[in-house]
């Protein structure tokens, strides 16, 4: 039995019904989907990455009782209820371009062509509805049909991958690889370079901290720790001009 397992059983909770892929259990009604299958018996070896909310990795489908909605949420984060009739979805088979990125030049041909299927949307917004992240997902791909890939890139920010949009798509579109796309060429062609950045690596590649870094290197693990620790900290409120102290790696 997991630990996970243990601690679930350990929660005195009232314990309400819910069905799992077809068959009803008896679980704690504080538990999330995630902790209620595994209570129930289920081991995941897929479906289940960060237990946090960031992987994407535990989409699940469910229905209530007399209700004809399809309701979605990561396995993780959604607490079950009662009554509630789920199945996952920890993987949903989408098409993904194949390109090489060096290639491309951060125009909107290059999302037409690898992904013409773009022009398939409806604007039905149902890949919004079921976003479990509230992502506007018809929004960046319309965004993206006008050729705008930095507003695209900006709307899908927060997606986790995780491929419930396109399990709704009546135009069979693989959206958040789309959107993907569109956040690496906005990172790599059409967000300004960073000056400062482009000085430091200068700098480190002229060899400007290499006694410093040597130093660092030299220190056994407890002295390590031990600098890291007592390392000069950038204060939380620091103007412009503020400038560390130690002087020697700058
Ligand atoms: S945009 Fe699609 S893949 Fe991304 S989080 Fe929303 S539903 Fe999931
Ligand atoms: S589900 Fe598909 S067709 Fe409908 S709005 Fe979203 S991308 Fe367009
Ligand atoms: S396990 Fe990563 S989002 Fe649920």
């Amino acid at each position: 039995m997991s630990t996970t397992t243990e601690e679930a059983k350990k929660v005195e909770a009232k314990l309400i019904p819910i069905y799992i892929m077809g068959k009803q259990y008896e679980v704690p009604e504080t538990l999330t989907i995630m902790k209620a299958m595994e209570y129930a018996g289920f081991k995941y070896i897929r479906g289940c990455g960060c237990r946090g909310g960031v992987c994407g990795a535990c989409s699940t489908v469910y229905r209530k009782p007399g209700d004809y909605k399809i309701y979605s949420g990561l396995a993780c984060q959604t607490v079950v209820e009662p009554d509630m009739y789920l199945t996952q979805l920890p993987f949903y088979p989408a098409m993904r371009a194949t390109y090489t990125f060096e290639d491309l030049q951060g125009k909107p041909e290059d999302v037409f062509t690898l992904y013409p299927e773009l022009f398939r949307c409806v604007a039905c917004n149902a890949c919004t509805k079921i976003c479990p992240m509230d992502v506007e997902v018809m929004d960046y791909i319309a965004a993206l049909k006008r050729g705008d890939i930095k507003r695209a890139a900006e709307i899908s920010f927060d997606c986790i991958q995780c491929g419930l949009c396109a399990s709704r798509c009546m135009g069979e579109l693989p959206q958040y690889h789309i959107a993907q796309l569109a956040r690496r060429l906005n990172g790599a062609y059409l967000t300004p370079r960073a000056e400062h950045l482009k000085t430091m690596v200068a700098n480190i590649q002229a060899g400007r901290y290499s006694d410093c870094l040597n130093t660092l290197k030299a220190m056994n693990e407890d002295t390590l720790k031990k600098t890291y620790q007592e390392r000069e900290m950038e204060p939380a409120v620091a103007g412009e001009d503020w400038t560390p102290k130690e002087a020697n790696c700058l």
